[in-house]
C-alpha cells in the first residue's frame, strides 16, 4: 500500500480570491452560491508538490529563472515515459505562462486575421475566446463527425485545427486510430494541428467513465505537417494559479520563432519558478496522489450516474472517459435553460454551468472535482431543479 490521501475533508476556499467561489457573482450575478463551475478542483495539490514548494520558498531568493534546464525537461520526459509509454524529444520543449497563452501565440504565428480555425463542438469557451478574440474564424465540427472534419479542413483558408485531447467538455478520449486519421487529414490539407492535452492526466480506468481508454500524445501520430502539443500539470495537480505550462513544437523553425516571440515580443524570458518546481515534483513524485484523486473523482462521477439514473433513467447518463466535469445532456427532458438556471440559482443556491457557454444549449456541466459531500449537494439540487422545471 502506498500513501493514503484525504479528499473528503472540506478546505474552505472562500476569501482566497479564487474564481470558483469568490468570483461566482461574475458569472451568475449572485454571491454565495455553491459553485460547480470553472475547471479547477477544491482539493489541495499533492503533498509532494506542496513539500517541494515549501522547500523552494524556504530558500527565499525568488529571482529570474529559466525553464531551459534539464531538471524541468527530464521531469516531463519521465512523465511521458512512465504515464504514456511515450518517448518525447526534449529538444522540442517550449515553455509558456499558460496553455491558453501558448494557444494564442501559436494562432498568431500560424494564421492571419480572417483565417479558419477548426475546433470540435461543443467547444471549451477558452478556445472560442482565443480564436474569435484574435479575429480568426471559428469553424465547428461535431465531435466524432469525421466527414464534417474533412470538409472543414479542406477549405482553402482553414489553417489550424485546435484539438482538445481529451475533449473538454465531453470528456471524450480519442483513440489512436481517430488521432491517426485526424493527423492524416490535417497533413493532406496542409492544416497545422495544436493539440491541447491539459486533461490527459485525468483519463479514467475501465471501471469508471468508460472503456478504459488510454491517452495517446499527439507526438505519437504526428507526421511531417506543422504541429504543437500544449499542456500543463496544472489541471490534474490543481495548481493553475501558479501559472506555467509547456509545449512541444515539431518544426525547429517554428519552435525558434515561438521562443523568440515569448522572449522578445511578450517579455517572458523568465519563467514562473514555483510552477517549474511544482511540475518537477508532480511529474517525479506525484503519480500516487494523481491516481488517488482520479479514483476519488471517478467515485464522484459514479455517484452522479447513480442519482441521475434513479431520477431520470431516460437520460442514460454515463460518466465521462476523462476529467472531473460531468457533461449532462438534458434535452430528452425538454428543460428550458433559462428556467432551469433561475431555479438553480434562486431556489437551490448553486452555480452549475449551462451548456450554452460551450455552444450546446440543453446541456449542463457540473464540476465534481470536490469532496463527495459537495457533490451530493450539487446533484441533489440539480435533480430537484430539473424535476421542478421539466
Ligand atoms: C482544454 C483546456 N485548455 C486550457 C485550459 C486552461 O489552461 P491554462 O490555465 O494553462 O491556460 C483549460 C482550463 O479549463 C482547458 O480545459
Amino acid at each position: 500500500m502506498g500513501a493514503t490521501y484525504d479528499f473528503d475533508t472540506v478546505v474552505d476556499r472562500r476569501g482566497t480570491w479564487c474564481v470558483q467561489w469568490d468570483g461566482v457573482a461574475d458569472r451568475f450575478g449572485v454571491d454565495g452560491l455553491l459553485p460547480f463551475t470553472i475547471s479547477d478542483m477544491d482539493f489541495a495539490t499533492a503533498p509532494e508538490v506542496l513539500a517541494a514548494l515549501r522547500a523552494r520558498l524556504e530558500h527565499g531568493v525568488l529571482g529570474y529563472t529559466t525553464w531551459q534546464q534539464d531538471d524541468f525537461r527530464s521531469a516531463i520526459a519521465h512523465w511521458y515515459a512512465t504515464r504514456y509509454d511515450t518517448t518525447i524529444d526534449t529538444g522540442q520543449l517550449v515553455y509558456g505562462p499558460s496553455v491558453l497563452n501558448q494557444l494564442s501565440q501559436l494562432l498568431r504565428m500560424w494564421t492571419e486575421e480572417g483565417d479558419g480555425v477548426v475546433v470540435h463542438t461543443p467547444t471549451y469557451d477558452g478556445f472560442r475566446k482565443a480564436i474569435t478574440g484574435l479575429g480568426r474564424e471559428l469553424r465547428g465540427v461535431p465531435v466524432g463527425d469525421e466527414e464534417a472534419l474533412e470538409r472543414e479542413l479542406s477549405r482553402p483558408d482553414a489553417k489550424v485545427l485546435v484539438l482538445c485531447s481529451p475533449h473538454n467538455p465531453t470528456g471524450r478520449v480519442w483513440t489512436v486510430d481517430e488521432l491517426a486519421r485526424t493527423a492524416a487529414l490535417a497533413e493532406r490539407y496542409g492544416v497545422a494541428v495544436i493539440s491541447d492535452e491539459i486533461h490527459a492526466d485525468f483519463v479514467h480506468e475501465g471501471d469508471a467513465g468508460g472503456a478504459g481508454r488510454v491517452h495517446v500524445p499527439w507526438t505519437r501520430v504526428a507526421g511531417d505537417g506543422r504541429w504543437a502539443l500544449i499542456s500543463s500539470g496544472s489541471k490534474a495537480f490543481n495548481f493553475p494559479a501558479l501559472t506555467g505550462s509547456y509545449g512541444l513544437i515539431g518544426d525547429p523553425a517554428d519552435r525558434a520563432e515561438f521562443v523568440r516571440r515569448m522572449e522578445t515580443g511578450e517579455g517572458l524570458a523568465s519563467s514562473a519558478v514555483l510552477s517549474l518546481t511544482a511540475h518537477i515534483a508532480a511529474y517525479r513524485e506525484g503519480a500516487a496522489w494523481l491516481d488517488a484523486v482520479r479514483a476519488y473523482v471517478a467515485g464522484n462521477l459514479g455517484y452522479v450516474a447513480e442519482r441521475l439514473g434513479e431520477a431520470f433513467p431516460e437520460l442514460g447518463w454515463e460518466p465521462p472517459q476523462a476529467g472531473y466535469l460531468a457533461w449532462i445532456d438534458l434535452r430528452p427532458l425538454g428543460v428550458d435553460d433559462e428556467e432551469l438556471q433561475r431555479v438553480l440559482v434562486e431556489r437551490e443556491g448553486v452555480a452549475i454551468m449551462g451548456g450554452a457557454v460551450y455552444g450546446a444549449p440543453g446541456f449542463v456541466r457540473l464540476n465534481v472535482g470536490c469532496p463527495r459531500e459537495k457533490v451530493v449537494r450539487g446533484v441533489s439540487a440539480l435533480v430537484r431543479a430539473v424535476g421542478a422545471v421539466r
